[in-house]
């Protein structure tokens, strides 16, 4: 199992410690804007042993991050679990308590996975998506390197027309283009 650091950030295994935190940011309507509902408590532990489980028996996935002053989300990589254009595809995410924003995190913790993502793991490709509303996430999308095509625009899947969250859009980086370029 891979633990990654950065200069401010410590990439690892998931604790029992994080359970509290993590159920905070999942309930917390502001970090849970672009998402269809906030996480009960439960929801939350079941997200927790799922990704754990995933870090344990890949070696990757969503790690938990650790900040100087402790945990504040995760960042890492994941299948999406819905059918799409783009599926079958490797994205990476990120998620974190709204007292983590504002200081480069997602961008620190998302640039050391790229660079294990397309060097150790040899990864030809990920994708990152979103709401088209998320425009935070669409920013981290966007220092790393992702670039949009607006025809590969989607409707997600598991939202309903009515939803202002359905129209989603794609950003794609190949390692050719990461290896090749400034990070
Ligand atoms: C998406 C999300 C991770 C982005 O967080 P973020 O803090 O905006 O992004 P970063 O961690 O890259 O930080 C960038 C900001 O930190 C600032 N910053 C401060 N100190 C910095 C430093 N030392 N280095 C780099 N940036 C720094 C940047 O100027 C930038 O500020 P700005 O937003 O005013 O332009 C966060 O909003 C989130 O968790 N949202 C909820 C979950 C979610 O929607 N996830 C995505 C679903 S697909």
């Amino acid at each position: 199992m891979t633990e990654l650091r950065t200069e401010r950030l410590f990439l690892r295994r998931w604790r029992d410690t994080d359970r509290e935190p993590f159920a905070a940011l999942n309930g917390d309507p502001e970090v849970m804007r672009h998402f269809p509902a906030t996480l009960t408590r439960e929801q939350s532990d079941a997200m927790i042993d799922r990704i754990d489980a995933d870090l344990a028996h890949q070696g990757y996935g969503l790690w938990a991050v650790d900040a100087p002053d402790g945990f504040i989300g995760f960042v890492g990589l994941a299948r999406p679990r819905f059918e799409a254009h783009f599926t079958p595809a490797m994205e990476i995410g990120w998620r974190l308590s709204r007292h983590a924003w504002g200081h480069g995190y997602a961008t620190e913790a998302a640039r050391t996975v790229l660079a294990h993502a397309f060097t150790t793991l040899a990864m030809p490709a990920l994708v990152s998506f979103t709401a088209h509303t998320n425009a935070r996430s669409r920013a981290v999308m966007q220092r790393l390197g992702f670039t949009r095509d607006p025809a590969e625009d989607f409707q997600h899947p598991n939202m309903t027309p009515d939803n202002p969250l359905q129209p989603c859009v794609l950003y794609r980086l190949d390692a050719e283009t990461w290896h090749a370029g400034p990070r």
